[in-house]
């Protein structure tokens, strides 16, 4: 099977990639990623399977870069978006025009090649802030921030392929990830990298905004899974195994990495900042969808991956690109 990946040098995206190369030997990879401050080809060094693998620079938005790519491709798995809430709310222009616009480049150059597969990877912000219960996927779209109205977007436009031309598609709306080679302006890889400097991790507003956290890997299963065995034109939320408030966060993070209680800075919180998502996951589970990690042992590896791996993020954190946005979107909230 040929597969294309969009976004495949950022987080889930890579590991996406590492996952697919490793599991299924037959399968080779077409990579689609233009290698914005997200994307890192270090994120692919060293991964099982490398010589299936190949890496097109070039924009998912570029109708003339997506039609090559397409080429002779089975199914697509659709990662490659702008995906920082913060930098949405400061300029949202990059992410309409990559997560809507290259959206239906990507839309219909499957239709074009005839893919068979069309897997659009998702987000529960799409849904909104749910104050109790837990989203289904025909739940209504109410997103508050302009990356998640952007998602909403990108969500409503593949539905409108598989209405009005037949498209093979499917969409999976996930949960908060952590794990290895997430970039350190999400808050996990924030706080770890932070406090390895003795620095203060900026906890937004009351800290009491809730999360439900999964494991990468297993995300990346229950898209496999999807692509594999979903239903066409369906949608499949993908939950975590820990909801907790950000406050139960650095508490959980702070006693696996001994880190005193002062290293918790309260800020100003972010505009617009959702206070719970939670996802209602048996329609994914009976596809069989299993977690294959708890939320503890996860936590534990992945902060010590941090460790062994400082090279990786020390680099991108002395990039004066990543110390101008820290700057911009940290320095100016006031203490609490
Ligand atoms: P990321 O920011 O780490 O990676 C995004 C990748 O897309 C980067 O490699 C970047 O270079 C690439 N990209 C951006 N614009 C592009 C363009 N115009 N053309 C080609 N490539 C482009 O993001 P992530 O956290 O890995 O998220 C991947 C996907 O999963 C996104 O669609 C996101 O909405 C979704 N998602 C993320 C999470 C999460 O917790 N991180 C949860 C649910 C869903
Ligand atoms: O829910 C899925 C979404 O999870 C994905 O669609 C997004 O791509 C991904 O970025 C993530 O969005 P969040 O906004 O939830 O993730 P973030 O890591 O930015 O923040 C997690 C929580 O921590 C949130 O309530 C805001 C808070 N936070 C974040 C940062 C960066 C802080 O308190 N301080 C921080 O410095």
């Amino acid at each position: 099977m040929k597969l294309l990946v969009t976004g495949g040098l950022g987080f889930i995206g890579s590991n996406f990639v590492r996952h697919t190369l490793a599991k299924s030997h037959k399968t080779r990879i077409v990579n689609l990623d233009i290698r914005t401050y997200a994307g890192n080809p270090e994120n692919l060094k060293g991964m099982k399977g490398a010589r299936r693998h190949q890496w097109i620079k070039g924009d998912i938005a570029d109708p003339k870069v997506v039609d090559r790519a397409m080429k002779g491709v089975d199914a697509v798995v659709h990662f490659a978006a702008e995906s920082h809430v913060d930098r949405s709310i400061t300029d949202a222009g990059a992410f309409l025009r990559t997560n809507v616009l290259g959206t239906q480049v990507l839309l219909d150059a499957a239709k074009k090649h005839a893919v068979r597969r069309f897997v659009h990877v998702s987000t529960d912000e799409v849904y909104g802030s749910v104050a109790t219960g837990a989203s289904r996927e025909n739940d209504r779209l109410l997103p508050n921030s302009p990356y998640a109205a952007s998602k909403a977007a990108s969500d409503l436009l593949v539905r409108s392929y598989f209405e009005t031309h037949g498209m093979p598609v499917l969409v999976t709306r996930c949960s908060n990830n952590f794990g290895p080679y997430q970039f350190p302006e999400k808050a996990l890889p924030v706080m770890i990298t932070n406090w390895m400097d003795g620095e203060p991790f900026p906890l937004y507003g009351d800290g009491l905004n809730i999360r439900d956290w999964i494991h990468v890997e297993d995300h990346c299963r229950g898209i496999d899974l999807v692509l594999r065995k979903g239903k066409l034109g369906e949608i499949y939320n993908i939950g975590g195994t820990a909801s907790l408030t950000n406050k139960q966060l650095v508490e959980r993070v702070r006693r696996i990495m001994g880190v005193d209680a002062s290293l918790v800075e309260h800020v100003t919180d972010r505009l617009g900042h959702d206070r719970r998502y939670a996802v209602n996951c048996s329609k994914i589970k009976r596809l069989g969808f299993k977690h294959s990690t708890t939320f503890d042992r996860a936590l534990k590896a992945t902060i010590e991956w941090y460790w062994d791996n400082q090279s990786w993020w020390r680099k991108l954190k002395g990039k004066t690109g990543y110390k101008s946005y820290y700057k911009k979107q940290y320095k100016g909230l006031a203490k609490r």
